[in-house]
């Protein structure tokens, strides 16, 4: 059931370099992998945009962004106790799964998978990020919910100076997992789904598209699977690897 939603501001303030933590108001049903298509609270934005859900619980959601344009850095002025327009949730989400599951995260990619780890009985997490800043971040929102946590960095400020991609095949030769879920640049989801492959471990990726609708109506945000045209908002985000990357598998 979809559902609009007018949701207040509990809080929108910078937590690592140019990322913001976004929590509201909203009794939302949901599950980890979906989103949230947001209404910024002004008539010059029309278009909404996707966010992934970091946590929903307790009648708040909580999101994370990215201040990469004009619409974005809007809302970051917008101030507590205003009330911005929520549709979701939206999408398929993760399928979860029993036995030790891995998360692969990068950047804002993670936020979706702190919901996922907040559902998983056994799970373990692989955090990439820009710096230091950044992996504390993430670091300090995923150690309450996993056993056990790695992390590089892009300028080795922390943990494995590189990818996360380069870190992976010493995590899936020391430990042994079911199932990965990621989600993240689409360069590292294919990695890592070739990495799961190789091992023989299912894996799910989590897709981002620029999106219009988000509800499987204006087809912007299609793409080629082995199963046809497929909609990232409405058939995903969430997809089977081999479903989406077979080129490279
Ligand atoms: Fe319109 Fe997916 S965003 S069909």
């Amino acid at each position: 059931m979809k559902k609009l939603i007018n949701a207040e501001i509990l809080d929108n303030k910078c937590v690592a370099g140019d990322i913001y933590r976004l929590i509201v108001k909203a009794d939302m049903d949901g599950k980890p992998g979906q989103f949230i298509q947001v209404r910024l609270p002004s008539n010059e934005f029309t278009l909404r945009r996707p966010f992934g859900i970091a946590a929903l619980k307790d009648g708040q959601v909580t999101m994370f962004y990215r201040v990469v344009g004009h619409g974005t850095e809007y809302l970051t002025n917008v101030k507590v106790g205003t009330e911005i327009n929520l549709l979701g949730a939206l999408g398929n989400g993760f399928s979860l799964s029993e036995g030790k599951v891995l998360l692969v995260g990068g950047g804002l990619g993670l936020a979706p998978l702190i919901f996922a780890a907040s559902e998983l009985e056994s799970v373990d997490v692989l955090i990439g990020g820009k710096n230091a800043e950044e992996a504390n971040l993430w670091q300090s929102e995923f150690e309450p919910l996993v056993d056990k946590l790695f992390i590089a960095t892009d300028d080795g400020s922390a943990g494995v100076h590189g990818f996360v991609t380069e870190l992976l095949p010493d995590v899936l030769r020391t430990n042994k997992y079911d199932a990965i879920l990621t989600c993240g640049p689409e360069i590292m989801m294919r990695r890592v789904a070739a990495l799961a492959k190789e091992s023989n471990i299912s894996c799910q990726v989590s897709l981002e598209k620029r999106m219009g609708c988000g509800l499987g109506a204006c087809l912007s945000c299609s793409i080629d699977t082995i199963n046809g045209r497929r909609k990232i908002c409405k058939d995903g985000p969430v997809f089977a690897a081999e479903e989406v990357f077979y080129a490279q598998n």
